[in-house]
């Protein structure tokens, strides 16, 4: 039995969903604990590519069972799209989804407040009203997926919120304000869709636990982007680190087994805030092309740089990683000498941990080593002796660097495009 985690390292878009799908194999239970349809996990099967948005990453391998948790938000109108696109894929969702009774419903007054909200102040978001509904769950006026089976306790919640969305809406942002009917009659639609997938999460993961099934809890964003532990305010609004899995699920930290972080061996951003180790001429733009760099939830370019071993130190403190995977590193082929960020000057001081203060981010100088790139091509291969000896080194000096064993290098977008030097299961 075991109970691993799969945390992103660094802003997100690590590959964590090829890496979950790579260990469902082994695994009985995948579970989201975070996040809402803001992720777009990306897996490629044979020729058929799916992006996961709410649903596990585990859906995709027959009779695993999928939870949606608590620390989730969810979108019903996301989810049910995706659902369907997944059943139009032969992907048998009924015997296998679960959603926890408690988990929070994006409303589309979270969607309409977050439009305008960016457009006072840009953040990036995916604008698909995650902080709103957060702010809803920590303001507790949220309305949650149990409430979707008693329509008058969700008819005054819509009531009542929107009193206040659609007084900001009118008189704040100068937008139109929002029908309630309209809204209470989409959700008791909903409603009858997705009451058979309702269920009391904590006890049904617990349960498993109790009788020794694997367990996999698939992080959705990365370190960085933590509410409290990233690059505030340039975050989303929910702990995407380990300890999020205890909150967002039910489940103790004592029954945590394994923690394994996802590390592009480059890295990328999507959204505003800062980047220290941004590749701004046009390697960044090779690399964004090459990579495949681009949102696969909103399809924005993303943002490319060099690897950041001081982000990832962070990233490595605060979720106690048990081991890493490295995915990407075939985009890192042909690169005549590659760099790798070991501390950041800021004014006269160098500084080697992790910055607060988002000022210090914003204006540090990255300090790099430089390590020789290789020319042969690391894609595709499946054992670690064949890659290429410098691809090695730089996989060697990571290691060295965060003190983590590199447990699985992806060499490719396919399943079997990867290296297992330890199974976590
Ligand atoms: P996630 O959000 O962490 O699941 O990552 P995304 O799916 O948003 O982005 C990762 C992208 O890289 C996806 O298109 C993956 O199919 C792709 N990918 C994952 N691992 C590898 C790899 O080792 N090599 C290559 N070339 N692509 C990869
Ligand atoms: P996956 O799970 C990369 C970024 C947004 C924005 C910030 C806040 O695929 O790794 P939000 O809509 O969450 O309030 O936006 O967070 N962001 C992501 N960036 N990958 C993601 O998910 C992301 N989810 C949110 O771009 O900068
Ligand atoms: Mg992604």
């Amino acid at each position: 039995m075991a109970t691993v985690v799969i945390i992103g390292a660094q802003w997100g878009d690590e590959g964590k969903g090829k890496i979950v799908d790579f260990l469902t194999e082994k695994c009985d239970y995948v579970v989201r604990f975070q996040g809402g349809c803001n992720a777009g996990h990306t897996v490629v099967v044979g020729n058929e590519k799916y992006i996961l948005h709410l649903i596990p990453s585990g859906i995709l391998h027959k009779g695993k069972k999928c939870i949606i948790g608590n620390g989730v938000v969810l979108d019903p109108l996301g989810l049910l799209k995706e659902i369907e696109t997944l059943m139009s894929k032969g992907i048998d969702i009924d015997e296998n989804l679960y959603i926890a009774k408690h988990c929070h419903l994006i409303m589309p007054y979270h969607i309409a407040i977050e439009e305008q909200a960016e457009k006072k102040k840009k953040i990036g978001t995916t604008k698909k009203g995650i902080g709103p509904c957060y702010t809803d769950k920590i303001a507790r006026n949220g309305v949650r997926m149990v409430d979707l089976l008693y329509p008058e306790v969700l008819r005054s919640k819509i009531t009542a919120n929107l009193e206040i969305i659609n007084f900001l809406l009118k008189n704040l942002y100068g937008a139109n304000p929002l029908d309630e009917q309209q809204i209470f009659t989409q959700y008791i639609d909903y409603a009858e869709k997705l009451k058979k997938y309702i269920i009391d999460a904590d006890v049904l993961i617990n349960k498993a636990i109790e009788s020794g099934k694997n367990i996999l809890f698939e992080g959705a964003q990365g370190t960085l982007l933590d509410i409290d532990h990233g690059t505030y305010p340039y975050v989303t609004s929910s702990n995407t680190i380990a300890g999020g899995v205890c909150t967002g699920t039910g489940v103790s930290p004592k029954k945590i087994d394994k923690i394994i972080g996802i590390v592009k061996a480059y890295t990328t951003r999507v959204g505003e805030g800062p980047f220290p180790t941004e590749i701004k001429d046009s390697l960044g733009e090779d690399i964004r092309k090459k990579g495949g760099e681009y949102g696969a939830t909103t399809g924005r370019p993303r943002r490319c740089g060099w690897l950041d071993l001081v982000g990832l130190k962070h990233a490595v403190r605060v979720n106690g990683f048990t081991g890493i995977a490295i995915t990407k590193l075939d985009i890192l082929d042909g690169i005549e000498k590659i760099k790798v960020c070991v501390g950041y000057k800021y004014r006269n001081t160098i500084l080697e941990d992790f910055p607060k203060e988002l000022e210090i981010l914003q204006n540090c100088t990255p300090i790099y080593e430089e390590l020789p790139g290789w020319k042969e091509t690391t894609a595709g291969i499946k054992d670690y002796e064949n890659l290429p000896k410098n691809s090695q080194k730089y996989l060697q000096f990571i290691e060295d660097s965060l003190k983590v064993k590199i447990q699985i290098i992806s060499t490719g977008q396919k399943r079997d495009e990867i290296i297992i030097k330890e199974s976590p299961l």
